[in-house]
């Protein structure tokens, strides 16, 4: 038997755009209202990414953060990874500008894109390296800028996102047990649910895919929150499953902030109490793979998570994909 680590998130940042985008702004934009906004989703504003920054900028910035809190200088990552389905570019890896920027020059540096369970996917892929000592030192990014791809003159899907970006460094631990258990899974069958159609290689931008707003995000907002409530539930099931505890014994719940209504859906089914699922949906928005690392930055600022805490993590979005983690803090 090789060597065996445990793997525990030993700091947490975040970075978020200054500019707020409240639902008033947005009655003036397209057919909606305030009332609809928050009933059906529970977002009041989301913050909007000035035109002159991008997915790395902000990404740097929670990485930072997250450096300072663990004393970590840039130098001493080993693995850098960048979940974001709003990549500076499509090619290179928004996880190598961000390396460049934080002079972390030579360590491995990568993107993965799991939507809005991006983060959750980078969090049980480090882990893996850190598990079988590969690596000491991984720092995971969710950020997404879905203000680039939003079709502002589709109210069905305009008022729902937010841009940010949070970050944690993930490293062995000596204490805490750590990540106790993980899940993912994704259902391919639910790809065209939500999606960026365009600017692939299946169908490469030109003048008609520009024209037909195919370069924005498309989603049928139904199917998604079927699957959402459905998976959330399984997941958490699973993981208590897998590290055989019981519900009662988490000490805070987060899930992916995409809409208040699958937050309390799922909380219902699992029967816990509301103080156990931290939100900040009304403030941000969706954030999509940023949702859940911002949520955890502002719970450990606030100092909500103690050491020896169980919390868990569940993320799901396009793919369709679903992603969860519970650790002991
Ligand atoms: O991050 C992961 C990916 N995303 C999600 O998890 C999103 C999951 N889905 C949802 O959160 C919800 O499905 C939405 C918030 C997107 C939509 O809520 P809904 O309760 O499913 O509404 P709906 O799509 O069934 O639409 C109900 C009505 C429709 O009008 P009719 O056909 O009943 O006359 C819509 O046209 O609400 C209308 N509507 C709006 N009205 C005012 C849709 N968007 C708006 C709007 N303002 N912004």
């Amino acid at each position: 038997m090789g060597e065996h680590l445990n793997v525990r998130i030993s700091s947490t940042g975040m970075a978020l755009p200054g500019k707020r985008l409240t639902n008033m702004t947005l009655e003036k934009m397209v057919d909606t209202s305030d009332d609809w906004i928050v009933s059906r989703t529970g977002i009041k504003e989301r913050r909007i990414l000035d035109e002159q920054w991008s997915a790395s900028d902000l990404a740097v910035v929670s990485a930072r953060e997250a450096l300072d809190n663990a004393d970590l200088k840039p130098h001493e990552i080993d693995l850098i990874i960048v979940a974001t389905a709003t990549p500076d570019h499509l090619v290179p890896a928004t996880a190598c500008i961000v390396q460049s920027k934080l002079n972390a020059f030579g360590c491995p540096a990568f993107d993965i894109n799991a939507g809005c369970s991006g983060f959750v996917y980078g969090l049980v892929i480090g882990q893996q390296f850190i598990e079988n000592c590969t690596y000491k030192n991984i720092l995971v990014i969710g950020v997404d800028i879905l203000s680039r791809i939003t079709n502002w003159e589709d109210r069905s899907t305009c008022v729902l996102f937010g841009d940010g970006a949070g970050a944690v460094v993930l490293q062995p631990s000596n204490d805490a047990k750590g990540v106790l258990s993980v899940s993912l899974m994704a259902d391919g069958e639910g790809a065209e649910h939500l999606m960026v159609p365009a600017g692939g290689s299946y169908m490469p931008a030109n003048e008609n895919t520009v024209k037909n707003k195919l370069h924005f995000v498309k989603m049928n907002g139904n199917e998604v929150f079927k699957f959402a409530v459905n998976i959330v539930v399984e997941t958490i099931n699973i993981l208590l499953n897998k590290s055989g505890l019981s519900i009662d014994q988490l000490h805070l719940l987060f899930l992916h902030q995409a809409n208040h209504r699958i937050i309390e859906a799922a909380r219902k089914k699992l029967n816990i109490s509301p103080h156990k699922l931290p939100v900040n949906i009304e403030r941000f928005g969706n954030m999509s793979a940023a949702s859940i690392p911002v949520l955890l930055h502002e719970n450990v600022r606030e100092g909500h998570i103690e050491r020896g805490d169980l919390i868990a993590m569940v993320a799901f979005g396009a793919g369709l994909t679903c992603g969860g983690v519970l650790l002991e803090w």
